[in-house]
């Protein structure tokens, strides 16, 4: 990354352990990252390592046990619970490791649903919601359910939903990781397509060896440590 390259989160010295009871589960040891505006960051390591814990650590799900997450250099874990969610909820999308989907709902209301929380003009969403839909192709499944959807639908369908509140960050997690081929190249084309298009800030958890040979940056994730790869 050139030094003019604008960093847009910093995560100083985060550490994260999980408890069972007395027992103690160190997994991120004092993780140092910035992550640049604009760029499309892949993060990799081992399985166990603890890829999806710095992710929702970065995407504010969850509190680290020591260390901080700067967005726009302010510390987001000073904020209480309820404005963490605002927070959250305007600035980032998620793509899960596992779509997510609710089963009870269509692709189009799933997608819908994160923008119709914090605005009363429903018309508006539905219509944003389908134009995301037609973008990655499933223009013709918006009322389809996600048992009625291909993994590889249902994956498209988490990133529209991940879309549509606009957000300045998309944290993705093995957005590939139960695709076929052909699906999976489907999917890093719509991300790449989104990040040369939009701007927005991706970070990418992923095994997949053709999506770390075409982004910015990859991240290696060794024994709760960042070795620079
Ligand atoms: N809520 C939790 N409570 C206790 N331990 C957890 C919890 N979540 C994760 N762990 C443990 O923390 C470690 C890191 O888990 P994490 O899910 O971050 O790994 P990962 O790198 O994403 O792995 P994978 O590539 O298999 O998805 C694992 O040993 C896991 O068992
Ligand atoms: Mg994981």
């Amino acid at each position: 990354m050139p030094n003019s390259a604008e960093t847009i989160i910093r995560v100083v010295d985060l550490h994260k352990s999980y408890y069972d009871g007395e027992a103690e589960l160190p997994v991120l040891q004092g993780i140092n990252l910035e992550i640049y505006m604009s760029e499309l960051l892949a993060i990799v390591g081992a399985s166990g390592v603890g890829k999806s814990t710095l992710l929702h650590l970065i995407g504010t799900l969850d509190r680290p046990t020591t260390g901080s997450v700067l967005y726009d250099e302010h510390d987001i874990f000073t904020l209480p619970d309820t404005e963490l969610a605002r927070f959250r909820n305007k600035e980032i999308g998620f793509v899960f490791q596992f779509h997510h989907l609710l089963p009870e709902f269509t692709a189009l209301e799933n997608v819908a649903m994160g923008a119709l929380i914090t605005t009363s003009n429903d018309k508006t969403v539905y219509k944003e919601a389908e134009a995301l839909l037609d973008y990655v192709g499933l223009s013709e499944r918006l009322s389809h359910f996600p048992s009625q959807l291909s993994g590889g639908e249902r994956q498209r369908v988490a990133i529209a939903r991940s879309l549509i509140n606009k957000p300045k960050i998309v944290l993705a997690d093995e957005p590939t990781g139960n695709l076929d081929r052909r699906s999976s190249e489907a999917v890093l084309e719509l991300l790449w397509d989104l990040n040369s298009k939009s701007g927005q800030t991706f970070v990418i958890v992923t095994h997949n060896q053709e999506l770390t040979q075409q982004v910015d940056r990859v991240v290696q994730l060794v024994d709760g440590n960042i070795s620079s790869g």
